[in-house]
Order: structure tokens, then sequence, then C-alpha cells
């Protein structure tokens, strides 16, 4: 696996106050540089909105790339609390995050809405990474690759009119196997994965592809996931909050 190129990133989610973001990039701030530097892994970290600035500061000028969690679906105007991407590019962030099942569940994001959210973002050149996933009942019932299709359509023509040359990035993330310690088993993933970069050839056949796996990813299950061969990068929660383990995982790809 040392030669696969793999993109990872760091969902904090709220899991950390601004305080305690700050202290952790700080004390780790040599060892997250030697990371960002590996051959064939690009490292982003996703922080909650008010440590984007110091974030990027600290990491500017090094190969590590800062995301926002989510963004605003408008440009500007009378929006209560929200944040914009124009924001965000002035940050310095070069990702974000759109369509978490998180968001999509608490703050009943639409699916529209989320390619709205997309627009946004590519218009300020920040990449997406545009998270889809089914439910528990969902996956039961076989209905995975309808709720991916429908969660991935209102995007299509937004990819297409807006952007030519950017590479989609798109993040699989069973809901069920999210923060639960249960991944899907290595034939679910093949045939999912397999199924959602042919869809994406076919829909978008001007774009490159690449798919992220979200979900459980830890210790004991980063290598099965890591070695499916059309998996090209990972979206950490949980085991991104402790350097150590965070490491450790990166040294097994
Ligand atoms: P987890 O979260 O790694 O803690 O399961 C992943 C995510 O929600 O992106």
């Amino acid at each position: 696996m040392k030669n696969k190129s793999f993109l990872i990133v760091a969902n904090w989610k709220m899991q950390l106050s601004f305080k305690q973001t700050l202290q952790f990039c700080t004390n780790y701030h040599k060892q997250f540089i030697s990371i960002s530097n590996l051959p064939h892994k690009k490292i982003v970290l996703c922080p909650s909105f008010t440590a984007l600035y110091p974030i990027t500061q600290l990491f500017s000028n090094t190969a590590l790339a800062i995301g926002a969690q989510d963004c605003s679906r408008y440009k500007m105007g009378a929006y209560t609390g929200q944040v914009s991407a124009l924001s965000l590019a002035q940050l310095g962030c070069s990702y974000c995050i759109i369509g978490h099942s998180e968001r999509r569940m608490y703050c009943h994001e639409s699916d529209q809405e989320i390619a709205e959210k997309a627009v946004r973002l590519l218009e300020q050149n920040i990449q997406p990474l545009i998270c889809i996933g089914e439910s528990k009942h969902e996956y039961e019932q076989q209905q995975t690759k309808a709720v991916l299709e429908r969660q991935l359509e209102p995007l299509i023509p937004v990819i297409q009119h807006i952007t030519h040359a950017h590479d989609i990035l798109v993040a699989y993330e069973p809901i069920w196997a999210i923060g639960t310690g249960t991944i899907p088993s290595t034939e679910y993933l093949t045939t999912t994965f397999t199924w959602l970069e042919q869809y994406l050839k076919k829909r978008l056949p001007l774009h490159t592809a690449i798919l992220l796996y979200g979900g459980s990813v830890n210790e004991q299950t980063i290598t099965h996931i890591a070695n499916i061969q059309k998996i090209s990068g990972l979206l950490i929660g949980g085991a991104s909050l402790n350097f150590k383990k965070f490491n450790n995982l990166i040294s097994l790809l």
C-alpha cells in the first residue's frame, strides 16, 4: 500500500474547544508537519470554524491543508450565524466538508442545499468534500445505491457547469458505521465503491473522482478499508483526535 496515494481528512467535529484545538496543534506542530511531508499522503485538518484562522496561520507555508466542516449555501447577507465560502477562502481554507450526515440529521440539510454549498465553494476555489451515506434502515432495506444516487444527483449539474478541471471528492460514510466501531464488509465496500465510481464516470465523464471512506476508521479497521482498490482517501473522526493514534493510522497506509 505504501505507493498508493491517500487523502487523509481529520474531522474534529465539535469535539475540541477553541483552546484545546490550539493546544493540540501547538503541542504536535512539528509532528503534524512531518506527517504532511510523507510521500503519497495529503493531510487535511478540519477544526471548528472558530479555530480555522489560527490553525491556518500555524501551518501556513506547510504541506498541511486546512478544511472547514461546513459553509453557508448563500454568498452573503442576512443569514445570522452562517459562514460564507468567501470568508473560508480568506482564512486560508482549501477544503470544506459538506453534507456530513450529522448536518443532514441535526440541521435538516437537503440534497439541494448541499449542492448550493458546493457552488459557493467552487466559486471560491475551495474543494468541496461531499459526504454521502445511507442509514442502517436503508442499508437493511438494500436501498444504498438509490440513496447515494438521490444525494448526488443535484450535485451533477453544479459540477458539470462550474468546473471542468477539478477533481471531485466524494466521501462514502455509511451512517451506521460512524462512531460505532462497525464497518461494512469488504464485499459490500467493494461493490458500493465500484458502483460509485461507475456512476460518477457516467454522469461526470470529464472529471476525476477521488473516493474516500469514512466511519470507524481506526487501527483495527484501516488496513482492511485501505486495501480496497477504489478507496483513495479516508475521513477520520474519533481516531484523529489523538495524535499518536492518528500517526499510527497513517503509518499503516
Ligand atoms: P468516526 O467519524 O471516524 O468517528 O466514525 C467519521 C466521520 O463522521 O466523518
